[in-house]
C-alpha cells in the first residue's frame, strides 16, 4: 500500500475530541483526492471530492471559530483571516475544475497538503492552550 499523502501523528492533537475528528476527516478527504488524482480518475469524480472538501473545510472553520471565539485566544482575527483566505483559494480551485478551465495538478495537491499541515501544526496549536480540555 502506498504511503499516505498526509499521515496523522500525535503532533496534530489539539483537543482529543471534535477538532481532532474534523482534522482527521479533512486529512482523509485530501488523501482521497490525492489517491484519485494518482489513479487518473475522471474529472467529475475529482470535482465531487473537491466539492466535499470545500464544504467540509467551511464547516470545520466555523466550528473552530465558534470554539476559540469564546476564549481569551489573542490571535482570533488573524486566524479567521487565514481561514478566509484558504476558503477563497479552495473555492477558486473548485470553480476552475468545475468549469474545466484547469485540471487538478501536483501544485494544487501540494498546496492543500502543506497548507493543512502547517495550519494545524502552527495556527491551530496556538489556540490549543486557550481551550478547556476535558480528560486530556
Ligand atoms: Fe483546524
Ligand atoms: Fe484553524
Amino acid at each position: 500500500m502506498r504511503k499516505k499523502f498526509i499521515t496523522w501523528t500525535d503532533n496534530y492533537i489539539i483537543d482529543k475530541g471534535l477538532i481532532d475528528e474534523q482534522h482527521l476527516k479533512l486529512i482523509d478527504l485530501i488523501n482521497n483526492l490525492h489517491a484519485a488524482f494518482l489513479e487518473g480518475k475522471a474529472n467529475d469524480h475529482l470535482n465531487e471530492i473537491v466539492v466535499e472538501l470545500t464544504d467540509y473545510t467551511v464547516y470545520h472553520f466555523k466550528t473552530e471559530e465558534d470554539i476559540f471565539c469564546k476564549t481569551e485566544y489573542d490571535r482570533k482575527e488573524e486566524h479567521k483571516e487565514q481561514h478566509k483566505l484558504f476558503v477563497e483559494k479552495i473555492k477558486e480551485f473548485k470553480n476552475m475544475l468545475a468549469s474545466k478551465e484547469a485540471s487538478l495538478s501536483f501544485e494544487i495537491m501540494t498546496f492543500l497538503q502543506k497548507w493543512l499541515q502547517s495550519h494545524i501544526l502552527i495556527s491551530d496549536k496556538e489556540y490549543k492552550d486557550f481551550i478547556r480540555i476535558v480528560d486530556l
